[in-house]
């Protein structure tokens, strides 16, 4: 059994970015530059955008940060977006999520250029994923195919169970991974909540990637010898104050201790997808630096 170390390969997806950004500069191209839309104060959305912008610093990125009050009105939020889309100093941006409930999430999302849209989640975006066309690939998706690229995890043919039909997650990555392509050329099955009989589906897999945001639904007999399991869940569960400073820790879908010594592969949680999901805002953003990902077709 080996354990996937995202974070390691992360760090050197990161290393290999900061390098060709210094490069580009030093040759006179242009510094990339994200940009983030904040709206109120919740302490995730604060955490992710903190993440955000110490990653462009350490790719040599430029990084702007535009805060709204939770009580900003859709069209002020509007052309906001309409300003960064024309702004041609930012490649990027994103609107981190979740909104307050009286702005339309849709309707943001659609007025990002989807040339700009590097979290991948614009439908222009989705639609040219879901054909195999060049486009922003979504954060989660992203760091998962390359995490089975980077291990050398062979796909073709292979049975994947996705557990877990979200647009940023489960659906996309069903997609890549059903795609001509390698990492690709599955037969995938896609399990949710209505799903009857998910451990046959699961016992029957040779690649799992769990999705469901439910701690510890995968447990150790629902699991093959040999598979490959990817875990996505990161729900925060309450441990004694003694344990963490925090009050809490991660906790992946997977029932780690239990299906780990059945695995070939599997991911940990933390430092699994989730150190990957944010080096892909930085690949993406070097992409929309670079200018030519759109203009072949
Ligand atoms: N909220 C949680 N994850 C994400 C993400 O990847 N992008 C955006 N925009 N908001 C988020």
């Amino acid at each position: 059994m080996q354990i996937i170390d995202g974070k390691k390969i992360a760090a050197e997806i990161k290393a290999e970015i900061a390098a060709e950004v210094k490069q580009i500069i030093a040759s006179g191209g242009k510094q990339p530059h994200l940009a983030a839309i904040l709206v109120g104060h919740d302490g995730g959305s604060e955490t992710y955008v903190a993440g955000k912008v110490k990653d462009c610093e350490d790719c040599n990125f430029k990084s702007t940060l535009i805060r709204f009050e939770d009580s900003v009105t859709e069209e002020i939020l509007i052309s906001e977006v309409r300003k960064l889309n024309a702004n041609p100093d930012v490649d990027g941006f994103i609107v981190q999520l979740p909104l307050p409930r009286h702005i339309n999430e849709h309707k943001i999302l659609e007025a990002i250029d989807y040339r700009k849209d590097v979290d991948g989640f614009h439908p222009v975006n989705v639609g040219r994923m879901s054909i195999g066309l060049p486009c922003f690939i979504s954060a989660t998706p992203f760091g998962i195919v390359e995490l089975l690229r980077r291990y050398n995890i062979e796909t073709a043919g292979k049975h994947c169970t996705v557990l877990g039909r979200s647009n940023i997650v489960g659906k996309p990555v069903a997609s890549l991974l059903m795609q001509k392509n390698n990492p690709g050329d599955c037969t995938v099955t896609v399990c949710h909540s209505r799903t009857k009989d998910i451990k046959n589906y699961c016992l029957d897999a040779d690649i799992i990637i769990a999705a469901l945001g439910v701690p510890g639904f995968l447990k150790g007999n629902m699991v093959k010898d040999g598979a490959v399991v990817i875990d996505v869940g990161t729900t925060r569960v309450p441990v004694p104050s003694s344990e963490t400073k925090t009050g809490f820790r991660l906790k992946g879908d997977v029932e780690f201790e239990e299906v780990a010594p059945k695995c070939s592969f599997i991911t940990p949680v933390p430092g699994g997808v989730g150190p990957m999901t944010r080096v892909a805002l930085m690949k993406n953003t070097l992409l929309a630096c670079k200018g030519n990902i759109f203009s072949e077709n």
